[in-house]
C-alpha cells in the first residue's frame, strides 16, 4: 500500500499531513510512504528527516501521486483552473483522499472526486464521539488557532497584559472578551488568564459558562429557554432567532465599550459566522482596542474584518489572519499528522497489512463524501446546496 504525502499548493499553508514519527508509524502498519520533496518545510521539517524516518522522497507532484493508494493532505488539492497543477488528475481511480476538504465551501470538488473514482474523506466533518476524539482536527487545530489569536492580539496590542506595579506607576490589566467559548475560545481565555488578563466571555451554549468560569473568566450570555436548547446532539451551536440575536447584541455591546481586546471564535457548521461585533460596536470601543476575528475565513464574527488583513478602524485594530494554525506550522502540522495517523490505524488489518474498511460504521458515514463514483455522503448526495444540518438537529 503506497500512501502519499503531497506538498501543499494552497496558499498561506505552512503545514502538512505527515511528520517523521507519523510516517515512523505508517511504516509499521505496512504503508510504503512517499513525501513530496520540500513537502516539511514550511514546519521546519526537512526532507531528510523524513527519509531517516523510512519514507522516500519524490521529485515532484506527479511522482508523489503516481500510484498512490492513500493520499494525505492538509487541504483539498488543486483541481483544474485552480494553480499551473491539477492534483486531482494526479490521482488513481480508487485511491484514498484524507484531507481537510472543505465540502460546504468547495461544492463542486465533490463532483471532481466522484468523476476521478476517489474515495474522499473530510476529515473536519469527523462525528464527536469519544472514539474519533483523537481524529478531531477541528479541536485540534482549533484550540492551537486559540493560543495564537491571543498571541497576535499581544503583539498588536500597544500596551501589556498583566497589570504592573512598578516605582514609576501601575500598569493597567488588559481586559480581554472572547466570543464563541468552544476549543478555540477555552484555548483563547486560558491563554489571555496566562497572561495576566482580565477575561469574560460570551456563547450560545449553557455548557459553556461552567468552562468559562473553570479558567477564571466572566460569563456573559442571555440566559433563557432558547439558549437552553442551543446546543446540537453533536455538541455544535444551532443560529438562533433574531429575538435572541437582538438582545445578544444589546449585552455584548455593553459589555464590549469596556474591553481592551475582543477575540471572536463563533461558528455554526454548514453555515456563515454569526455576526458579534456590529460596525457601531466597533465605533463605541477604545483607540488601541484589537480585536482579533478567528471567524473571518467563514465571514467573520465582525462586520469589518477583512480576510487576510489588519485594519484600523477609528484606533481599534481589526485582525483578520486566514489559516491561523498555520501560524503555528511545526505544532498544527504534528497534531494534524497525528489525526490522521490515529484515523488509519484502525482501517488496517493487522495480519494482511491492508486496508478493511466498515463501511457501516459511523466515523466512516460521517466523514466519507464520495465512493465508486458516486456523492455518498447524506448532507451532499440529495442537493448539494440544501445541506445546512451538520451537527445534528
Ligand atoms: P465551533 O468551532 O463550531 O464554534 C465555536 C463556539 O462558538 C462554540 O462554542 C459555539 O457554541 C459558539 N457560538 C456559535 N454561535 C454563537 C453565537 N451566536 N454567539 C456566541 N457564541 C456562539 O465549536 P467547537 O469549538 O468546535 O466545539 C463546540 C463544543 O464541542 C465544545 O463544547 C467542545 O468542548 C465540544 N467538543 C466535543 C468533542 C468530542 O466530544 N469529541 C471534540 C471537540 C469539541
Amino acid at each position: 500500500m503506497k500512501l502519499a504525502v503531497p506538498k501543499e499548493r494552497r496558499a498561506r499553508e505552512r503545514r502538512v499531513a505527515a511528520t517523521p514519527d507519523t510516517v515512523k508509524k505508517l511504516i509499521e502498519l505496512g504503508f510504503t510512504v512517499t513525501v513530496e520533496k520540500g513537502a516539511g518545510d514550511g514546519s521546519s521539517i526537512p526532507d531528510a528527516a523524513y527519509e531517516a524516518a523510512g519514507a522516500s522522497i519524490a521529485v515532484d507532484a506527479e511522482q508523489t501521486y503516481r500510484d498512490a493508494d492513500v493520499i494525505f493532505k492538509v487541504q483539498r488539492p488543486l483541481g483544474p483552473g485552480e494553480g499551473d497543477l491539477d492534483e486531482v488528475a494526479l490521482i488513481k481511480p480508487g485511491a484514498m483522499l484524507v484531507a481537510s476538504l472543505s465540502p460546504y465551501t468547495a461544492k463542486d470538488s465533490l463532483e471532481l472526486y466522484a468523476k476521478g473514482r476517489i474515495d474522499a474523506y473530510a476529515m473536519e466533518l469527523m462525528p464527536r464521539i469519544t472514539r474519533a476524539q483523537s481524529m478531531d482536527i477541528l479541536s485540534s487545530q482549533s484550540n492551537l488557532a486559540g493560543y495564537r489569536a491571543v498571541i497576535d492580539a499581544a503583539y498588536e496590542y500597544g500596551r501589556a497584559f498583566p497589570m504592573m506595579m512598578t516605582a514609576a506607576g501601575t500598569v493597567a490589566p488588559a481586559k480581554v472578551m472572547v466570543m464563541g467559548a468552544g476549543v478555540a475560545g477555552l484555548q483563547a481565555i486560558a491563554t489571555a488568564k496566562r497572561l495576566g488578563a482580565i477575561i469574560s466571555a460570551t456563547d450560545v451554549r449553557l455548557a459553556a459558562k461552567e468552562q468559562v468560569e473553570s479558567l477564571g473568566g466572566k460569563f456573559v450570555m442571555v440566559d433563557d429557554e432558547e439558549a437552553r436548547e442551543a446546543e446540537t446532539t453533536g455538541g455544535y451551536a444551532k443560529e438562533m432567532s433574531d429575538a435572541y440575536k437582538q438582545k445578544q447584541a444589546k449585552l455584548i455591546a455593553e459589555t464590549l465599550k469596556k474591553q481592551d481586546i475582543a477575540i471572536t471564535t463563533a461558528l455554526i457548521p454548514g453555515r456563515p459566522a454569526p455576526l458579534l461585533i456590529t460596525e457601531e460596536m466597533v465605533h463605541s470601543m477604545k483607540p488601541g482596542s484589537v480585536i482579533v476575528d478567528l471567524a473571518v475565513e467563514q465571514g467573520g464574527n465582525c462586520a469589518l474584518s477583512k480576510p487576510g488583513e489588519i485594519i484600523e478602524v477609528n484606533g481599534v485594530k481589526i485582525v483578520g489572519h486566514l489559516n491561523m494554525p498555520s501560524r503555528l506550522a511545526a505544532d498544527a502540522s504534528a497534531l494534524f499528522a497525528k489525526n490522521l495517523l490515529n484515523f488509519i490505524t484502525p482501517l488496517v488489518d493487522k495480519d494482511s497489512k491492508t486496508l478493511n474498511i466498515n463501511w457501516e460504521d459511523e466515523i466512516i458515514t460521517g466523514i466519507l463524501l464520495t465512493r465508486e463514483g458516486q456523492i455518498v455522503h447524506p448532507d451532499f448526495s440529495a442537493d448539494l446546496s440544501a445541506n445546512i444540518t451538520k451537527g445534528g438537529n
